[in-house]
């Protein structure tokens, strides 16, 4: 069994994003921008937003984050967009999800401009990426392929299953798995909550990326034996730490692992490769505007 070590290659893909920020210093070069826009008091979300600024700081891009209180209204979170979209200054931004009720998400990712749109959340980005086009690939769906490309796992042909149909990961990358290339070129099933039988679907898949936010909810007898597992699931389960709560995955790793070809350990899997590849984003979204500004 091959673990795929997120920490380990989220480390190398900072390391590599840090000598090209070096060189842009180097050569006297604006560096890349990051804001996050953080609307009310969630633990996880502060957590999730403070590490990407701190992400930010050690590959040594510039970041601002913008904290909102919960009461924040739909138009007041539109303003700070327009100020973000209009400032020549910031390269890319987030606005973290999810956001409180009375806002309306999709107003508010339609408002950001695409080009800095770095999550990858826009309309217009998401049609790119269906389509194919150089955009801005979601950051969780980005690092899940980076994994599958730096540790070679073969995708063509394969039937992947995915678990979960969200806007953030289970949808993209049930669109990006069957794309033309590597990784990609799957037979893809996207099951959901309305999914009969979903055991009898994941006993065939070659590859299963679980987004699904249920602790232990894939159980070794619902994985063939060499099957390829991606656990994107993080839940805070409450115990006597002194944290307080564990992040667990959706797999039941411990008899999981004994079965599979290669999976994902929670934590250290997935979720760094989220933050590496909204740098990554970011550095793009930097390297467009110079080449933009310059024509
Ligand atoms: N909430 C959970 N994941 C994400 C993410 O990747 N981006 C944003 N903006 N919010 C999230």
């Amino acid at each position: 069994m091959q673990l795929l070590d997120g920490k380990k290659v989220s480390e190398d893909i900072k390391l590599e994003i840090t000598a090209e920020v070096d060189l842009m210093k180097k050569n006297g070069e604006k560096v890349p921008h990051l804001a996050a826009i953080i609307v009310g008091n969630d633990g996880a979300s502060l957590t999730y937003v403070g590490s990407k600024v701190k992400a930010c700081e050690r590959v040594g891009f510039e970041s601002t984050l913008v904290k909102m209180p919960s009461t924040t209204s739909e138009t007041e979170l539109l303003k700070k967009i327009k100020q973000l979209n209009e400032d020549d200054n910031i390269d890319g931004f987030i606005v973290q999800l999810p956001l409180p009720k009375q806002i309306d998400t999709q107003k508010v990712l339609m408002a950001i401009d695409p080009s800095k749109d770095v999550d990858g959340f826009h309309p217009e980005n998401f049609g790119k990426m269906a389509l194919d086009m150089t955009t801005f690939i979601p950051a969780t769906p980005f690092g899940i392929l980076e994994l599958l490309e730096r540790y070679n796992v073969e995708t063509k042909g394969k039937h992947t299953v995915v678990i979960g149909r969200s806007h953030i990961v289970g949808r993209p990358m049930s669109i990006l798995m069957g794309r033309k290339g590597f990784p990609g070129n799957s037979t893809v099933t996207l099951t959901h909550s309305y999914t009969k039988n979903i055991a009898q679907i994941t006993t065939q898949a070659d590859i299963i990326i679980t987004a699904l936010g249920v602790p232990n909810y894939l159980k070794a007898e619902m994985v063939k034996d060499g099957a390829v597992v991606i656990d994107v699931g993080i839940t805070r389960v409450a115990d006597d730490s002194e944290k307080g709560y564990h992040i667990t995955g959706d797999v039941d790793f411990e008899n999981v692992s004994k079965k599979v070809s290669h999976i994902t350990p929670v934590p250290g899997g997935v979720g760094p490769m989220t933050i590496a590849m909204l740098l990554k984003n970011t550095l793009l979204a930097r390297e467009q505007r110079k080449f933009a500004s310059s024509k």
